[in-house]
């Protein structure tokens, strides 16, 4: 039997149960897809069928408001990925149907190589790759490839038949055995046929880069009360964490915000780690008299609704028990 033999049958035997594996429906596959890219499907599986449940179909998930869209992604980070797919599901809408390759996925917003050839494969059972981080790690290993070009011999291994088992096979082979780190090649159906391993060092691929330092900031967060309520304001449209509602804050030794609001004391540190940088937070709680153009009194009811970035979820916490002790 050759890999991509071994590979299918041991997907027959051993594939996750994941809730997106038992339809061929490419509203659910594509939204799936969207929600793994930056997910463990561990973590993906219960929001992937409370957002079905509140957008059963594109064309509920068009007419959705970007807020609705963007709460119900809270929590699972890359805000991006949300509002690119509700302005991908309005495409689709308007055209009346969904791609039918590979190729034209990929023009939709938010939609790479990955998605779309994970998409396609699945849905449509094109075959081709979909070549991502475990893709990359487990063919780079078996391989034992040390250059460029590995998106080629991705290509040509995948099964026509399956191409969409083939992919998601290697995708639970990369999740589950061959890990970044201590790989299991001792449950590896592929091990007989793995260079890196036959070579006795299958860590050793990928081949890494130097990894980039991650940007460090000293941010300030206020909690600045105006009579019983918590102010907040929405993020710019563009860059990162768009649109997204948070506490006025700042980088420690820059402007305040708010310099009208009065100090009532300090309160914990938080850190966030980002995917470039890593927040250090220190919160303020304040008062102020008047709600300041730009802003938003938020009741503890609004804080709830609202969506806003994990960044904040210490403060928030603390902003719902402060503003509930004073309703
Ligand atoms: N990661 C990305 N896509 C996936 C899929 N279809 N199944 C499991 N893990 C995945």
């Amino acid at each position: 039997m050759d890999f991509a033999e071994i590979l299918l049958s041991w997907y027959d035997r051993e594939k996750r149960d994941l809730p997106w594996r038992g339809t061929k429906d490419p509203y659910r596959i594509w939204i799936s897809e969207i929600m793994l890219q930056q997910t463990r499907a561990e973590a993906v599986a219960p929001r992937y069928e409370a957002f079905l449940r509140q957008f059963p179909d594109v064309f509920d998930l068009a007419r959705a408001g970007e807020e609705e869209v963007l709460k119900a992604w809270e929590g699972m980070g890359y805000y991006s990925r949300a509002r690119n797919l509700h302005r991908a599901a309005k495409e689709i809408a308007a055209e009346g149907a969904f791609p039918q390759t590979a190729e034209d996925w990929r023009k939709l917003p938010g939609v790479g190589a990955y998605t779309a050839g994970a998409v396609a494969s699945i849905a449509f059972g094109e075959a081709v790759p979909s070549i991502d981080g475990n893709q990359v790690r487990v063919l780079s290993r078996v391989l034992a490839w040390e250059g460029e070009g590995l998106e080629a011999e991705a290509a040509i291994r995948v099964d026509r038949k399956r191409p969409g088992d083939y992919n998601q096979a290697l995708m639970d082979l990369g999740a589950g055995i061959c890990t970044p780190r201590r790989p299991n090649c001792a449950r590896c159906p592929v091990a007989r046929m793995c260079r890196a391993y036959l070579a006795g060092d299958p860590e050793a691929f990928p081949i890494k880069r130097a990894a980039l330092p991650k940007q460090e900031e000293r941010r300030i967060v206020l909690l600045a009360i105006a009579q019983g309520r918590v102010l907040v304001r929405k993020r710019p449209a563009g860059g990162m964490l768009a649109g997204l509602w948070e506490f006025p804050n700042y980088i420690e030794g820059e402007e305040n915000p708010l310099p009208e609001a009065r100090e009532i004391c300090a309160l914990r540190e938080a850190k966030h780690v980002f995917t470039h940088r890593v927040w250090h937070m220190r919160g303020i709680l304040a008062e102020i008299r008047s709600v300041p153009e730009g802003y938003l009194a938020a009741d503890a009811r609004d804080l709830e609704a609202l969506a806003m970035p994990s960044a904040f979820r210490v403060y928030r916490k603390i902003a719902m028990e402060r503003i509930g002790k004073e309703r």
